[in-house]
């Protein structure tokens, strides 16, 4: 048995860049019978960045929904928020700050970036690594499957674990990265990479209407319709293949080639694919959104089975401190 642990920030409804890059992937880890999952939100580490709580409790209900939607199995695995078991993580996040020097996180990449970036440069900012190592440590998880971006808080993560086993005895559990480096770039509307902060992407829980708006910001060349048109170029092909089957992508391939086949259609099919495809998924989307007391019930229910795990931890942990 293996346990994977993902956290997810708090920033808003998932694209289609997140759901094909890291929903999809980790929910097909969390699936497999040889694996448990823990899934949380990291609303805690949101609060280094976001202070408008209001938006931070949408933010949250949102990215929970669309995980459910995406086939997370809430039963056979962990699905909590961090703010909830905020006792456990911020305790071990203290004795864990107590073993990091101070260099390693001055000079980590994020807080760098950050710092130079954010005009709000907080202690939490800070310390955030610290807390994502008590995040991984606390549930003894043997993988995280995270981006590129991850990779040095991962490697701080295991470091730290290490030292406390060292310096106070075996407590935990050295986490390692699952980084797909195969995983391709989603492009966006612009072919730029599929963002929320380049406004390009696109999100497939939107009501049809909207939707179709999105779609619609497409970039495309000027190839009027009658002519043939060179599929392999074109940004909308590709986000299309990207969903459809075999025999979808081929027949529009067909179509492109033939000419009389303008944009605009392959548009309409992109939409209605999307519709289709992921039809039950916008079902429960929106369920879980209008229904924000059936949310809480799955996070709640979560949230006590994750308590179990963590309380078992951290006895151990203030055992070997001798603060028990
Ligand atoms: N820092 C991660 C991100 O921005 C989120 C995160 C917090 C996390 N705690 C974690 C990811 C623990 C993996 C494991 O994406």
């Amino acid at each position: 048995m293996s346990r994977i642990l993902t956290g997810i920030q708090a920033s808003g409804r998932p694209h289609l860049g997140n759901i094909l890059g890291a929903i999809e992937p980790a929910v097909a880890l969390s699936q497999k019978p040889e694996n448990e999952s823990f899934l949380f939100i990291a609303d805690l580490h949101s609060l280094t960045t976001v202070k408008d709580t209001a938006l931070l409790q949408s933010n949250t209900a949102a990215v929970a929904s669309a995980w459910l939607a995406c086939g997370f199995d809430a039963e056979k695995n962990f699905f909590y928020r961090q703010s909830r078991l905020a006792g456990f993580h911020t305790e071990l996040l203290w004795y864990l700050s107590c073993l990091t020097p101070y260099p390693m996180l001055a000079n980590a990449h994020s807080f760098k970036e950050k710092s130079d970036k954010l005009s709000d440069v907080n202690a939490g900012l800070f310390t955030y690594p610290v807390l994502q190592a008590a995040d991984i440590v606390l549930y003894q998880a043997n993988f995280v499957p995270v981006g590129k971006d991850q990779k040095q808080h991962l490697e701080m993560s295991k470091d730290i674990a290490a030292t406390f086993n060292r310096v106070f005895g075996e407590a935990f559990v050295l986490p390692e990265p699952l980084i797909n480096e195969s995983v391709m770039t989603i492009p966006g509307v612009d072919g730029q990479k599929m963002s929320k902060s380049y406004n390009n992407y696109i999100d497939i829980f939107l009501p049809e209407k909207e939707l179709d708006k999105q779609i619609k910001r497409i970039v495309t060349d000027a190839t009027p319709l009658e002519e043939p048109k060179n599929p392999d170029t074109c940004l909308i092909f590709k986000l299309y293949a990207l969903l459809a089957d075999e025999t979808q992508i081929a027949s529009m391939r067909e179509k492109y080639l033939a000419g009389g086949y303008g944009y605009g259609h392959a548009k309409k099919e992109f939409l209605e694919l999307i519709l289709s495809k992921y039809k039950t998924q916008r079902e429960i989307f929106d369920f879980y959104m209008e229904n924000p007391k059936e949310l809480e019930m799955k996070l709640k229910n979560g949230e006590e089975k994750a308590k179990e795990v963590a309380s078992n931890t951290m006895n151990e942990v203030r055992k070997l401190l001798k603060f028990a």
